[in-house]
């Protein structure tokens, strides 16, 4: 077992004044356990219902699962109109920040108007509840809109990220089935703008069933015209009454889908219903970032275009009345201090972000946050990765100032919400480490035959129970959900994906996706582990790891490194003692057989490296499919450096 997932060994407990006036205390574990159903049934009240559930959950046909049954609520209701009747109307929802420095301030009486202008403006153009809208958008104000326009009229939104092709954009709307598209003639994007409006013109020119393209003015660049199906957004919204008497849904009611790439070429389109995603994303963003509407400003540096964006940009903090800051553009635009100046600016209180964005700001040195008032900040949040320790640390000094629980959230798109995580008034953390799964959520971790696992042990992480926001199904392939996710431990088991490890306290380490754990002589090794035992080398900014097949060993270990800007010595030297260091850290077994220093990594645009590029590379074969990279230069810059025998 790896020390270096644990040797750090401090521990950090809750802050004392934080514990003292938290959202939820150490009890909440107890009262979940004691009557799981009736503890989400609890945390459902939160909402405003229409009509109450007469079940809390019907679990008779596993894996297809009902939560709240009979309940009917309105999701955009609850995300606005609700808090201005309580006499909020005046509260900010959204700062708004563009990338030029443009900003907008949003108040919720402003955004409940807007949204019953854009769902009069969508029933106009005969969207009707049930019929999916694709929306392929900037990170503007106008994304929400739309979102919410789609969940007060019942229409099924399917957001797909602004940095996706127009392929992919054409077999999401197919699969989809969209009749509408919401796009924008572009959106700014490192200090200039970046179309998007040709992409939509190829997708739709390829697909059958979209009637209308609405389309945002945001950068004024031209774009091309296709009377009959083209409206701006300014035309058809703006003119509409700023009225419209929300209709209850049935808790049931698809909310949404997500498309998220699995294994396979084909993407899963996830599909979320309304009653009980918007409980546990409700609650778990009251209770991880231990939420106070009055006073925190409260920060998602993600793209609303995933899933991290749609719970905890748009539905968890909406629902939750938080006044929230959403940026359009990239962190180093103009100057690498952007958002930190944000953070000095707004007040931000809680800010969740994801790992590779820590690492970023680590190679580009403490200094820059330095030079910022973040004394603001109380909670910060980490998503999408496991966060080595070093980077836990980093981000704990040097943005957190010391003072502030990081909460390292592990979910899903499938899981919609928050499923193992520390509670910031609660836990004494482990950097590194998810810790605990949260209240009324059971994750396990399992070997190969599904036997659960006790402590100080590694294998597969399993969800034993469902819960209120787990995805329904992969739109139009139910089978395909039962055997992707329910089928590897049988129809009630969810299989997750990911390895893990229990620590001999019983808290939860993720190890990577199944798939990155290397097995090297018989060995299993995660990637995550020797990355994180790489970047705790202070000569080492970034790295990624990869198996490569080994004709000896099975795998072998191939790393990737970036080295920070003190260190760019990348003689052999530092190769060679890179090596014997994390042969030191985690046992020789783990020693890599290659590392490269490397300027830049792929990564997706979701930040996620793409380790199957690198293990082309590794493997030296040709690239496999690069159109979801940031950058696909990155991969040729990486060639290059390739010794010509490997
Ligand atoms: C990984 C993003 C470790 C994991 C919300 C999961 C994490 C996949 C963490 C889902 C974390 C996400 N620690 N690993 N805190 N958060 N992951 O669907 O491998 O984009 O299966 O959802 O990201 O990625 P997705």
């Amino acid at each position: 077992m790896s020390e270096s997932t644990g040797s750090e060994g401090r521990r950090f407990p809750a802050p004392e004044q934080l514990a003292a006036s938290a959202n939820v205390g150490p009890d909440v574990y107890e009262q979940a356990e004691s009557d799981r159903l009736a503890f989400w049934e609890t945390q459902a009240r939160r909402l405003s219902w229409t009509q109450e559930w007469d079940e809390v959950l019907d679990w008779t046909d596993p894996p297809f699962a009902k939560w709240f049954v009979g309940g009917k609520l309105n999701v955009a209701y609850n995300c606005l109109d609700r808090h201005v009747e309580a006499g909020h109307g005046d509260q900010v929802a959204y700062h708004w920040e563009g990338e030029p420095g443009d900003t907008r301030t949003i108040t919720y009486a402003q955004l409940t108007e807007d949204v019953c202008r854009a769902a009069n403006a969508l029933l106009e153009l005969g969207v009707q509840a049930g019929d999916r809208v694709a929306i392929y958008m900037p990170m503007i104000p106008e994304t929400i809109v739309a979102m919410l326009a789609c969940a007060r009229i019942g229409a099924v939104h399917m957001v797909v990220f602004g940095g996706f092709s127009a392929d992919a954009l054409a077999s999401r709307i197919t699969d989809a089935g969209a009749v509408l598209v919401v796009t924008a003639d572009g959106g700014y994007r490192r200090g200039a703008p970046s179309a998007l409006k040709p992409a939509v013109d190829d997708a739709v020119s390829r697909t059958e069933g979209v009637r209308n393209v609405l389309v945002v003015r945001r950068t004024e660049q031209d774009v091309e015209w296709t009377e009959g199906r083209d409206l701006w957004w300014h035309d058809v919204v703006d003119r509409q009454s700023p009225e419209h008497t929300p209709e209850a849904f049935d808790a049931e009611h698809p909310l949404y889908i997500m498309y998220t790439s699995g294994t396979t070429a084909k993407p899963k389109g996830i599909l979320h219903t309304s009653g009980g995603y918007l409980t546990q994303v409700a609650y778990t963003h009251w209770a991880t970032f231990d939420l106070k509407p009055d006073t925190d400003v409260y920060w998602t540096a993600a793209d609303v275009g995933w899933v991290t964006g749609h719970s905890y940009i748009v539905y968890g903090p909406l629902a939750n009345r938080a006044t929230s800051v959403m940026y359009e553009g990239t962190p180093e635009t103009p100057h690498r201090g952007r958002w930190f100046e944000l953070i000095e600016k707004y007040r931000v209180s809680i800010l969740y972000t994801a790992p590779t964005v820590i690492r970023t700001f680590m190679k580009w040195g403490e200094d820059i946050p330095a030079g910022f008032d973040l004394t603001s900040l109380r909670v910060l949040g980490s998503v999408g990765e496991p966060i080595n320790p070093e980077a836990w640390l980093w981000y704990h000094q040097n943005i957190g100032g010391g003072r502030c629980p990081i909460v390292d959230t592990w979910w899903q798109t499938e899981t919609g919400a928050h499923m193992i995580t520390p509670l910031p008034g609660v836990t004494d953390l482990k950097p590194g480490s998810a810790q605990t799964p949260f209240p009324g959520i059971s994750a396990k971790v399992v070997d190969d035959e599904g036997n659960e696992l006790g402590d100080d042990s590694t294998g597969l992480l399993v969800l034993t129970q469902p819960w209120p926001s787990m995805l329904r199904t992969i739109w139009g392939d139910d089978d395909r959900y039962v055997d992707t996710y329910w089928s590897r431990f049988g129809k009630e088991v969810y299989f997750a994906g990911d390895g893990a490890k229990k620590d001999a306290d019983g808290d939860i380490w993720l190890l990577g996706r199944v798939d990155d754990v290397m097995n090297v002589s018989g060995h299993r090794i995660s990637t995550t582990e020797v990355e994180s035992s790489l970047v705790a080398h202070p000569a080492v900014a970034e790295a990624a790891v990869v198996g490569a097949s080994d004709p000896t060993t099975g795998q072998g270990i191939v790393a990737f490194v970036i080295l920070r800007g003190s260190a760019q010595d990348s003689g052999e030297d530092l190769v060679q003692q890179l090596r014997t260091h994390v042969s030191k850290d985690i046992g020789p077994i783990a020693k890599p057989r290659q590392i490269m220093v490397v300027q830049e990594l792929p990564k997706t645009r979701s930040g996620k490296i793409m380790r199957r590029l690198l293990r082309d590379v590794a493997e030296n074969r040709e690239l496999g499919d690069v159109t979801t990279l940031t950058d696909s230069s990155v991969m040729n810059l990486i060639k290059d450096k390739l010794p010509a025998t490997s």
